[in-house]
């Protein structure tokens, strides 16, 4: 039997101990496909824990088979239903308009919500009935990935819902009922509000001046000031800064300097999140994308990063792990996808670093700032 690997090579690697690997020569496009197909419709028992964050699983399978030119392999009524379900979780103001601050989209109908896709009235009497704004930026993704035009997104509970999550220190929660806040909300703020071609979501200023306060004392950029950099908040910083057309005016020439050298740094052979951990295939995303929003993606060594991302493919079920030899699961799919489109792969289409989703996608939605 043909070995399922064409290529041995030694990787440099910086996990203890793990000097070789074999790595497909090839992007199995036909596989990954199937990958995206499988994980938007029924998942394993496994994955229930994902149920409360389904519109991400269905992001990462609508966007990445946009990423690998497959949405013509959806049938008209799918995309339809996609789009239903993904309106079925908005939710909408009340007739007193007074749970605004709830409203946005939530991650699936985990909460006994009735399934109402085109009705204006969407209440639910359950004070858990609230939004989630990771939640709220995958929907607007992925009806933009799908072809919708926004018409049915209710544009003054979704920017109040979003703005109610903004703290004093310009950062924000994720969801009504109180979370964390770091750099990974204010990307979403960022997303929502640039999607809506409207910044009434956010005091963009107050945002800006958290994510200038986060950059660490090694130049990369933390979840929040005195935080530890890491590749994650580094590209959550830089493309809210580059959506909000504010990178150039919030970091000195020198400071950006110094962020592109901690960026650069992170490439072993595949990328890092932070010094001295292992190269995982997400980082070919968050950092590779940081590079381009940098203007220097031409400084990443486009061989090794690509032959670190095809170490983590699995050949059997398509999709791609953090590592080799791992599971394939939907996060490293996408983000291994997007990474090789950044690193110029043929097949794989252009991505918009900043959104995260396809070039064509984003064009999509030029044309409808446009028009409207
Ligand atoms: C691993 O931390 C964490 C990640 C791989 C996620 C990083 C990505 C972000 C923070 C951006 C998320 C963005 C949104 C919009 C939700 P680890 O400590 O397990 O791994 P490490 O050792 O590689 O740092």
């Amino acid at each position: 039997m043909a070995s399922r690997f064409v290529l041995i090579e030694n990787i440099r690697d910086s996990r203890p101990g793990k000097m070789s690997e074999a790595v497909e020569e090839e992007v199995l496009l036909p596989r990954h496909i199937k990958y995206a197909k499988r994980i938007m419709g029924v998942l394993p028992t496994e994955t229930q824990g994902l149920d409360t964050s389904r519109m991400t699983i269905l992001f990462f399978g609508v966007s990445g088979l946009d990423v690998l030119d497959g949405l013509s392999e959806v049938s008209c009524q799918d995309k339809a239903d996609m789009v239903d379900w993904i309106y079925a979780q908005q939710i909408l103001p009340n007739k007193s308009h007074s749970n605004l601050y709830q409203c946005g989209f939530r991650g699936g109908s985990f909460i006994g919500a009735p399934y109402q896709p085109t009705s204006s009235q969407n209440e639910v009497n359950i004070s858990y009935n609230t939004s989630h704004i990771a939640m709220t930026y995958t929907a607007l993704a992925s009806l933009l990935v799908l072809g919708d035009d926004l018409s049915r997104v209710n544009r003054e509970g979704v920017l109040a819902g979003v703005r109610h999550l903004q703290q004093k220190d310009g950062s924000f929660c994720s969801t009504a009922e109180g979370t964390e806040n770091d750099m990974r909300f204010v990307y979403c703020a960022c997303c929502v509000c640039y999607m809506l071609n409207d910044w009434k979501g956010m005091d963009v200023v107050k945002a800006a001046e958290f994510i200038k306060t986060s950059q660490s004392y090694d130049h990369g950029i933390a979840q929040g000031p005195l935080l530890e950099s890491h590749g994650g908040s580094t590209f959550c910083a830089i493309a809210s800064l580059s959506l909000m057309g504010r990178l150039d005016s919030t970091f000195s020439p020198a400071e950006l300097e110094r962020l592109k050298k901690w960026c650069i740094r992170r490439q072993q052979t595949g990328f890092n999140g932070r010094p001295n951990k292992p190269v995982d295939t997400c980082y070919s995303f968050w950092v590779g994308a940081s590079l381009k929003l940098l203007g220097i993606g031409s400084l990443v060594d486009s061989a090794w990063n690509r032959r670190y991302i095809l170490s983590t493919q699995c050949s059997i079920t398509g999709g791609f792990s953090k590592w080799p030899e791992c599971h394939p699961d939907p996060l490293h799919t996408y983000l291994g996808l997007c990474g090789l489109s950044l690193n110029g792969e043929k097949g794989v289409c252009p991505i918009h670093a900043a959104l995260n989703i396809s070039q064509r996608a984003a064009d999509w939605l030029k044309t409808l700032h446009t028009n409207t």
